[in-house]
């Protein structure tokens, strides 16, 4: 049996990939990490099947490791009795709390087969929604800027976690970058903002990103 971790891509529900959907519809649990996630996920299987896992929402190291393996010990007798899924927004693989669970599974359960089905990466998102051509020859960063920071790199940046956009673009105004905000893209319609002034975006939203070039 397999623990597939599925990208349901940004968040509207038509993002998500027909292998994701096929996926989804064939497991017997599918383990969500958030609401908004679990929101996604309801547009394809029944409430039944849905089940949360707890993360704080901290950077203490000891408190994360303890949640990963509290995670891990849970899905890890469902995943090896029939298929399961763990979903989230955007890709598995790109700043996820998949990837988290994937290593506690590898080194606290290493019989647990795990197999990953992609999703659209908020990243490709922005890039689509901004019509920036992510082409040859470019160089593009991703970083996260949680708190105001603003870390620099080369001439093409993405921001994952930008909770203090004013701060943030302070900074990086001051290092060079012509900075575009970009909020909630491919979520609810009248929730999606794409802007370049940081006070459009002052208030903490978690769903916040940074385009960034100079
Ligand atoms: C933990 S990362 C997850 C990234 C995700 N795995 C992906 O591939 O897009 C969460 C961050 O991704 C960004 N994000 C994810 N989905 C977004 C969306 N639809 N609109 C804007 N930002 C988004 C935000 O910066 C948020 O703080």
């Amino acid at each position: 049996m397999t623990l597939y971790g599925i990208g349901l891509g940004p968040g509207a529900a038509d993002l998500l990939t027909v292998r994701g959907k096929r996926v989804l519809e064939s497991v017997a649990v599918v383990y969500s990490p958030g609401r908004l996630s679990r929101r996604v996920a309801a547009e394809y299987v029944p409430e039944s099947t849905l089940s949360d896992l707890e993360f704080p929402m901290t950077t203490d190291p000891e408190k994360l490791r303890t949640a990963w393996s509290a995670a891990a010990d849970e899905v890890a007798p469902r995943a090896r009795a029939d298929d399961a899924a763990f979903v989230t927004l955007g890709d598995p693989c790109i700043y996820s709390t998949f990837g988290h669970l994937r290593r506690t599974l590898e080194s606290d359960h290493p019989d647990v087969e795990i197999e990953i089905v992609p999703g659209v990466s908020s990243v490709t998102a922005f890039a689509s929604m901004l019509g920036v051509d992510i082409d040859a020859g470019g160089e593009l960063a991703l970083r996260e800027a949680t708190d105001g920071a603003a870390p620099v790199g080369p001439d093409r940046l993405i921001l994952f976690k930008v909770t203090d956009a004013p701060t943030t673009h302070e900074k990086l105004t001051e290092a060079g970058y012509d900075v575009t905000f970009g909020r909630r893209l491919f979520m609810d319609a009248d929730e999606t903002l794409i802007t370049d002034d940081p006070d459009a975006v002052a208030d903490r939203d978690y769903y916040t990103l940074a385009y960034a070039e100079r």
